[in-house]
């Protein structure tokens, strides 16, 4: 088998050491949380940092981290600023809720996320997927991979959980998403800062927009469905569940928040992690033309296990999640002091995960910044820490879509490989940019052609 020399995949620059943390208060480093890194950061484990008034500590010790998503984890909730910023949004719905609430609401949506119930939805996913493929043009194109993946995203999730509402799926909730996405760098500041009503700017203006479009849109689908759910789909079952559950004007607006909840996080990361993917296969024509060959195989057999007879693609996926996590940092408030290895962390404080960070770390992974999907062979990946690859998170609020995420992205990109071959045109270098996802900026675009 002919060796490759390791493929080093495009990530923003960095910087020789840290910064003044006011520095992130504008150009580059305040659009995009990926950039201007330092380098010692890939190094040491720790570091406590001065922002606004808020004491950060950045950790990426995976004991360290095991131990504010595990071991104390009653002490490290989601922290205030993040709900405010997050709230008109999505209210107290499943992301930003805690306590009992959270305890209810997650127990009302686990079973539809479950391996035995995503596994039932393949056909739905597949067929998605193949009418896309269905849609496209023969002859040798440039293509939008990240606008692609979006479109097949969107559809799943409106198809899967909201028995296909063409609400869901028009161009303009598309844009606002797009808008919301992009103003989320600034709409941290501007909230930390108290100013979140009074900033004018073109991008927060368009995101205000986006944000009253998504409830409008979303409370007129639950008041539509009424207490019952009006039909036996996901969204009916979560409608009819919150109804039993809590007072009738709590669970209508839990309803709404949770909608929303499920449509953006449902689609916007998956999308994601399908456009690096595809770069990533597209630089690599020999991997692809490996993952293809199984793809192929793979796709004649039974639709519900398609996912599971995907080892290579897997391993792929694994590895693009690890090179660009589509939530690239989480964060988490202390309720009480603690003592975080020999960090000692005082009530308030802000603890800031940064899978990005972890996922490149040199003291975590040999050559961190190169391709290498045998990372996560069986053996290799049960060898990991359980807290140094977290592209899902981690303990109890762990990403509750990772298994559909998973199944979906498989069979997607099953399809796209067995229509089409991808090439990474001569001019083109996608630009990643963090900002509460992980996008390519601008899109990926790719030349594809018929098999
Ligand atoms: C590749 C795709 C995905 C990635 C990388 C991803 C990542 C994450 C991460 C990192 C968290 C934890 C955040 C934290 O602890 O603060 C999370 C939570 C969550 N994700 Fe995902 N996600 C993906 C797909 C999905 C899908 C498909 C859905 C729904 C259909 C979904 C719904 C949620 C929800 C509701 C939560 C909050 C869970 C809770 O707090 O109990 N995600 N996700």
């Amino acid at each position: 088998m002919p060796t490759h020399a390791p493929f080093i995949p495009v990530q923003p620059p960095r910087t020789a050491d840290w910064v003044p943390g006011w520095r992130g208060l504008f150009g580059e480093r305040l659009r995009n949380t990926i950039y201007g890194w330092p380098e010692p950061a890939f190094d040491e484990f720790y570091r406590k940092r001065r922002i606004l008034g808020f004491t950060v500590h950045i950790v990426t010790d995976p004991d360290m981290v095991e131990r504010v998503l595990l071991g104390n984890k009653e002490n490290y909730l989601r922290p205030r600023i993040a709900q405010r910023i997050l709230s008109p949004l999505i209210g107290n719905g499943l992301l930003s809720a805690e306590g009992e609430d959270w305890k209810k609401q997650r127990r009302i949506v686990a079973p539809t996320f479950a391996p035995g119930a995503v596994a039932k939805m393949s056909a739905t996913i597949a067929a998605v997927a193949a009418r896309q493929t269905g849609d496209w043009l023969r002859g040798t194109i440039r293509t939008d991979m990240a606008c692609a993946a979006t479109d097949a995203t969107m559809h799943i999730i409106a198809d899967t959980l909201f028995s296909s509402d063409a609400r869901l799926t028009t161009r303009a909730a598309g844009e606002h998403i797009d808008n919301l996405v992009l103003a989320s760098g600034q709409a941290r500041i501007s909230t930390i800062l108290g100013l979140q009503d009074l900033d004018i700017s073109p991008v927060m203006a368009r995101a205000r927009r986006g944000r009253v479009y998504l409830r409008s849109t979303l409370t007129a689908l639950v008041r539509e469905r009424g207490p019952t759910g009006g039909a036996d789909d996901f969204f009916g079952g979560l409608i009819r569940s919150l109804y039993e559950q809590f007072p009738a004007a709590q669970a209508e607006a839990l309803a709404v928040d949770n909608a929303i909840t499920f449509y953006v996080a449902g689609h916007e990361t998956t999308a994601n992690a399908l456009a690096w993917t595809m770069y990533l296969l597209a630089a690599q024509p020999w991997l692809q033309e490996e993952a293809r060959a199984e793809a192929v195989m793979a796709l004649d057999g039974d639709i519900e296990t398609l996912a599971d007879r995907l080892p290579l693609l897997r391993q792929i996926l694994d590895e693009a999640l690890r090179l660009y996590p589509p939530a690239p940092r989480f964060d988490r408030e202390a309720q009480t002091a603690d003592q975080l290895g020999n960090a000692e962390i005082a009530a308030g404080d802000l603890i800031s995960l940064w899978p990005w960070v972890m996922h490149r770390h040199r003291k975590l992974w040999d050559n961190p910044d190169a391709f290498d999907h045998t990372r996560f062979a069986t053996d290799a990946k049960a060898r990991l820490h359980r807290f140094q690859y977290l592209p899902f998170g981690g303990g109890q609020r762990v990403c509750v879509g990772a298994r559909f995420a998973i199944v979906e992205a498989l069979i997607i990109l099953a399809h796209w490989l067995a229509a089409r071959r991808f090439s990474l045109p001569a001019d083109f270098v996608p630009y990643p940019m963090g900002t509460v996802t992980l996008r390519p900026k601008g899109g990926m675009w790719l030349q594809m052609e018929p098999i």
